[in-house]
């Protein structure tokens, strides 16, 4: 009787070995927001931490024990040492044991996957390429990725994947600024390409994240990823449609919303803003529709919810308009401070911000522009609005904010006082819902 060898291979159980007693070298790939707090992780979770980066300046910064992401603990980022240290040579991924790749993931200009970083990566782990390495991929992605494209390109080494080395998806759900879940407790998905490259992975991040979902496989994992952020881009296009309907009715969107929270069941709250912002929701969705045009279906609900996000920071200034317009001013020429430039809250991170288009929309209506933001001090050049000229944030005074037309607040910071803000301001356009009550100083966008 011929006997099927079912087992993992002596390969799988020397690295799951070394992953189980914590001597396995982890490397992480790209050490941004996603890569560095994990890499910390891991190191905090006593395994030595490589981290390589593209970026000399990050890699320096984190030699030196010095932290770049504003939301991370600072006391975090350890000098550089036995358990955690930097680097930008690329000739060392054949150090790890365990290969992350947290590498960027953004749309070309046409609204298509640029896959440039992780091929460009998967190329360089492929010319280094050993027996017994796990590589685990966390950029977010259209599914198929990791074992159509990433084991594709792994296999030219001539290593076979599940026998010679192990290949899984376990997609990142870092909240940046949310102070009640970091990376070791938000659970997390992992998928493997094959039962042996789940195991590992699963195993993997099982000894520093509170609780991992294993699902059936790599794909399903990054469809997992996907949904999360579509379901968000759907409904804040929904409650963002609504604002405009009601504000059209005469009816406050922010009171419908508290009351409507008020069912204990069935209902989600979504607040409506000046668009859709970060790295993530405005992005991801369209990698699962152009994998979906592969299928021959166009998703209409992502589109949409594109079209009317998209559409926010035009609403945003036409309400601006309107109400310089009611105090006889024309935008050209009107002094406008823009508050908060971030995507969200209590965060440093501008990409894809709509303050950007805001601001864009406004210059190129003659407004002359300052922008204030306690977490963003300089506007970095943004590739997609190449016009705006650099910017810093002024500081928030009295004088600053009494001396302009307009003040627009794109984005809810703690730390600014909003009361001192409407004292001092002729007017404000609220498209956060941080003034309640009504007042002829402001107008909710
Ligand atoms: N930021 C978030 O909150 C978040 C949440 C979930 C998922 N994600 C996903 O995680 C991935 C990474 O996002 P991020 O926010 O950390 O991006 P980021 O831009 O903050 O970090 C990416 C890092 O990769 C480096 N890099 C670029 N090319 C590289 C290469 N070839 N080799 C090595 N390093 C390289 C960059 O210098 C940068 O430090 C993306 O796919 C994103 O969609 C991000």
């Amino acid at each position: 009787m011929t006997q099927t060898n079912v087992g993992p291979s002596a390969t799988a159980v020397a690295l799951r070995q070394r992953i189980e007693d914590r001597t396995a070298l982890v490397g992480i790939v790209g050490l941004g927001y996603v890569g560095l707090p994990l890499a910390l992780t891991f190191a905090e979770g006593s395994y030595r931490v490589l981290g390589f980066d593209v970026d000399r300046a990050k890699v320096e910064a984190l030699s030196r024990g010095e932290n770049y992401i504003r939301h991370l603990d600072s006391s975090r980022v350890p000098r550089s040492s036995e358990r955690f240290s930097a680097t930008d040579d690329f000739g060392r991924l054949s150090e790890p044991d365990v290969l992350v790749i947290c590498v960027p993931t953004p749309l070309t200009p046409q609204r298509e996957p640029d896959m440039s970083y992780v091929v460009g990566t998967a190329r360089e782990v492929r010319s280094r390429l050993r027996k017994g390495q796990l590589i685990i991929l966390e950029s977010t992605t259209y599914p198929g990725t990791t074992d159509e494209l990433v084991r594709g390109i792994l296999e030219g080494s001539g290593l076979r994947c599940g026998q010679d080395f192990y290949l899984a998806f376990s997609p990142e759900r870092e909240d940046p600024g949310n102070s009640r879940f970091g990376t070791a407790t938000i659970p997390k998905v992992v998928g493997g390409v094959d039962a042996e490259g789940g195991d590992l992975a699963q195993a993997f991040y099982d000894k520093v994240i509170a609780r991992t979902v294993r699902v059936s496989s790599a794909r399903t994992a990054e469809a997992t990823k996907l949904v999360e952020n579509i379901f968000r881009a759907v409904n804040i296009a929904l409650v963002n449609e609504l604002k405009i309907v009601f504000d059209r009715m005469g009816i406050d969107v922010w009171e419908v919303l508290d009351a409507a929270s008020t069912k204990p069941f069935g209902f989600m709250r979504f607040n409506p803003g000046p668009g859709w912002g970060g790295h993530c929701i405005p992005l991801d969705p369209f990698y699962l529709a152009w994998k979906a045009r592969e299928y021959g279906i166009s998703p209409k609900f992502i589109e949409l919810a594109g079209d009317v996000n998209v559409r926010m920071p035009h609403y945003v200034t036409e309400k601006l308009q309107q109400a310089l317009n009611d105090r006889s001013k024309a935008v050209r020429g009107s002094k406008v401070l823009v508050l908060g430039l971030a995507y969200k809250k209590d965060i440093d991170d501008p990409r894809e911000s709509p303050a950007f288009e805001i601001l864009e929309l406004l210059r190129h209506m003659g407004a002359s522009l300052a922008y204030h933001d306690p977490h963003v001090p300089h506007a970095p050049r943004m590739r997609t609005w190449p016009d705006l000229p650099p910017m810093s944030s002024v500081p928030l005074t009295a004088e600053l904010l009494s001396g302009q037309d307009a003040v627009v607040i794109v984005t809810d910071h703690s730390a600014v006082d909003y009361e001192f803000v409407l004292r001092h301001a002729p007017l404000v356009v609220d498209t956060r819902g941080i003034y309640r009550d009504k007042s002829e100083k402001v107008v909710k966008a």
